[in-house]
């Protein structure tokens, strides 16, 4: 029911005190139950609900990672992961003469059973393969070494020339720009809001999505995708699932929802490398969208319960998938305006931690 004005006045200083006790309630709450961690817990077990969504995402995201072991003896993550950790062991200095002794069996056997899979991802199965094949050229032999090389023998693909291994640092293409360039490059990506009614380029956003997938990645899993709703009204829709885009979510000619896979971990440990990874590979997209004549703005996802049942109805999430934002894409309007954001300055940003380390 609404109130008078005359009733508003009267209530407002009530209305006043009663929001301060709750503060004031808040605070006394959290400071007792942030004292220790187990009291901590007993807060997140009784009095909030507001971790159980990431709580049963982790626990779902373990479990299967464990099913698709048991169920079809292969993961890519695990895969992806190992494979990276034999590249390590290849270029170490010096090498040891027998390594990865405690995963290759494991890796090996998650071979075999990928490459039954391999027209799906027959890139990361080749590199794999080429890894490898590498490996065991070089390790010396120990039992369990030729165990798995027995059976990765039975499975290794045809030797291609474009070998997918370590390379020389020299290799590497040169910088064609300088560093003026790129700071001019990130001086041009600025968060935008408004936008040319002008549909967005397919193969503009696959470019992008390609530069992105360069990015580094904890173990190189690069546990996210890229949803991509390139439709006026669509992203309109999935944009207002978010909190932070009242006012201009009509405008926005394309959304990307990035989205992080839990089920690249097989414990707790590493349930934050999800939004580490995926705002990594999300920087060089909006880098990349740029250099393609597009604008972005990163969207705010908010851990709310009827939010995340929102949004993953929409994308068809599994529950251990987890959105880690909302980017917006498009054709910048030239009238439109853009916030200018000042940044910290470099005595702001930087510690100078040398005295404190022991
Ligand atoms: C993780 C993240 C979430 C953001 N969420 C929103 C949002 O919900 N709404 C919005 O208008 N801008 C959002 N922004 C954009 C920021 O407001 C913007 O990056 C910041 O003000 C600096 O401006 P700049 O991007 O132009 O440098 C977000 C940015 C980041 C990185």
């Amino acid at each position: 029911m609404a109130l008078t004005p005359t009733l508003e006045r009267f209530f407002a200083p009530v209305k006043e005190r009663l929001k301060q006790m709750r503060d004031l309630g808040d605070f006394v709450t959290v400071r007792v139950f942030s004292t220790s961690a187990f009291l901590a817990s007993v807060y997140y077990c009784f009095f909030s609900r507001k971790f159980r969504r990431e709580h049963r995402a982790v626990l779902l995201g373990r479990a299967e990672y464990a099913r698709s072991l048991r169920a079809t003896g292969e993961n890519r993550a695990l895969l992806r992961r190992n494979i990276h950790r034999l590249e390590k062991g290849l270029v170490m200095r010096p090498r040891r003469p027998v390594f990865a002794q405690d995963y290759i069996l494991e890796t090996v056997k998650c071979f075999v059973n990928a490459r039954r899979n391999s027209d799906i991802y027959c890139d990361e199965v080749k590199w794999a393969a080429d890894v490898l094949t590498e490996y065991f050229k070089v390790v010396a032999t120990t039992d369990l070494i030729a165990q798995a090389k027995a059976l990765f023998d039975t499975a290794v693909a045809q030797p291609t020339t474009d070998r997918f291994t370590p390379y020389p640092f020299a290799d590497l293409p040169a910088v064609p720009f300088s560093y003026a360039e790129l700071h001019t490059l990130f001086k041009r990506r600025r968060s935008v809001r408004w936008y040319l009614n002008t549909p967005v380029e397919e193969t503009k956003l696959n470019q992008a999505i390609e530069s992105a997938s360069l990015a580094p990645s904890a173990c190189n899993r690069q546990p996210y995708r890229f949803h991509v709703i390139n439709d006026p009204k669509k992203a309109e829709d999935v944009a207002n699932c978010a909190m932070g885009t009242i006012g201009f979510a009509s405008n926005l000619p394309c959304v990307i929802a990035v989205v992080g896979d839990l089920s690249a971990y097989p414990a707790e440990r590493d349930r934050h490398i999800i939004y580490i990874d995926g705002s990594m590979a999300t920087m060089q997209l909006m880098l990349s969208l740029v250099t393609l004549g597009l604008a972005s703005c990163p969207i705010n996802w908010p851990d709310i319960e009827s939010r995340e049942k929102l949004l993953a109805s929409k994308l068809g999430l599994a529950y251990h998938e987890r959105v880690i934002m909302l980017v917006a894409v498009g054709y910048a309007d030239p009238e439109g305006g853009v916030p200018y954001s000042q940044k910290k300055s470099y005595s702001d940003l930087v510690v100078d931690s040398r005295e404190k380390v022991e």
